[in-house]
């Protein structure tokens, strides 16, 4: 039984690994912003309130053999947040450079070192920060299969809103999603892998998948009939603003990602089955099923009703004449979004 400390233990990953610790009978130390939202409660759990951006981290991690670093904070103002995420991984190093600590387990994006958005560019920096003085497993993945992961979610909330499935060039990039138990399973056994200094552990379902094709299997999983709509080649930056109205619960989140998918998120290496050879991670349709079964979230698209009644006769959507209604409708959707931003900030003044 070892004592952990987590980083980002309240979020997503961060909750499904505090209580796989937990079960295993680890002790477990978490920061946390705002402690009183998160419901877990155990009696090895100690609950710390604090900002990694200022909290004092040395007493926290005095008495811990290993740290998981979980901290994301996409959601922050976006001119700041890659400069957020390199201070916040900086804070952690530093301190953990003053006490006696075995290891840093971090869980970062895969996608390749060169060309990176501002998202992936944050995550990878953000392993090099923290496997520079000590020894640190860097996972990256893809996409995690886990409900209330934000990007299935996002996944998930875009098959159902979208009438049609976009066609794209950066929706043909190849990614290679992992289930949340693998995942989970990933994490915990690194606490027992020993390694040297910082290594970069990439790890994926068994299947490489195109972002589109994604899409495709939400929508048969999900009983959705999406026909294929061809996107007109325009520079991805035009297309952000659908965004706040397609995805508007994720809208800061989306635009980053979204950016992000010009980058294929594939595993390159061997060394995830070098070093855990033990783990079979499950096959992309199972890992995809066991999130959508496991999701309670519904997305009903504010504009459904007649909006799309005239592309719902799915030859026509195949059509020329299919293909200009639903670019017609779209821009009216992003319209009637700009018209309530304006009057928003007009309220505002
Ligand atoms: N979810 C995915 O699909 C996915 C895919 C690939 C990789 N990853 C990686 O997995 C890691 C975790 O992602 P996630 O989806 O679990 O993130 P998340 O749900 O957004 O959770 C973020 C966590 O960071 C904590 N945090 C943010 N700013 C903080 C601050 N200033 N001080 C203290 N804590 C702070 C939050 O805690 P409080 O709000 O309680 O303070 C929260 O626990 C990230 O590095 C991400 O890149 C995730």
């Amino acid at each position: 039984m070892s004592t952990i400390a987590i980083f980002g233990a309240t979020g997503f990953v961060g909750t499904g690994l505090t209580l796989k610790l937990l079960d295993q009978g680890h002790n477990v130390v978490a920061l946390s912003r705002h402690p009183k939202k998160w419901p877990l409660q155990h009696q090895n759990l100690k609950v710390i309130k604090g900002d990694i951006l200022t909290a004092q981290l040395e007493e926290m991690l005095s008495e811990v053999d290993a740290v998981y670093y979980l901290v994301h904070g996409l959601e922050e103002d976006s001119a700041d947040f890659e400069y957020l995420e390199a201070k916040s991984a900086l804070r952690l190093a530093q301190a953990a450079s003053s006490v006696k600590l075995n290891k840093i387990i971090y869980l970062g994006g895969l996608g390749p070192d060169e060309d990176l958005s501002s998202h992936l560019r944050s995550r990878h920096l953000v392993g090099g920060i923290l496997g520079l003085t000590h020894t640190c497993i860097e996972f990256r993945a893809s996409i995690v299969l886990g409900a209330q992961s934000t990007s299935f979610e996002m996944l998930k909330a875009l098959a159902h809103r979208m009438p049609v499935r976009p066609v794209a060039s950066w929706l043909d990039n190849p990614c290679q999603p992992i289930a949340f138990t693998d995942l989970l399973t990933y994490l915990v056994e690194a606490l027992k892998v020993e390694v040297k200094g910082h290594t970069v552990v990439e790890i994926g379902s068994q299947e490489v998948v195109a972002y589109g094709d994604l899409l495709d299997l939400v929508a048969r999983l999900e009983n959705l009939i999406r026909p294929h709509f061809q996107v007109p080649p325009v520079d991805q930056r035009l297309l952000l603003p659908m965004l706040d109205v397609v995805l508007p619960e994720f809208s800061e989140v989306a635009k980053k990602l979204f950016l992000s998918l010009v980058h294929p998120t594939v595993v390159t290496d061997s060394k995830a089955q070098e070093l855990f050879p033990e783990i079979q991670p499950m096959g992309l349709e199972a890992a995809m099923k066991s999130a959508l079964e496991n999701s309670t979230s519904v997305y009903p698209a504010p504009w459904e009703g007649d909006f799309w009644k005239e592309v719902a006769d799915l030859t026509l959507a195949q059509t020329k004449l299919g293909q200009e209604i639903v670019v017609e409708k779209l821009n009216l959707l992003t319209q009637g979004y700009s018209e309530k931003i304006l009057n928003r900030l007009k309220r505002r003044k």
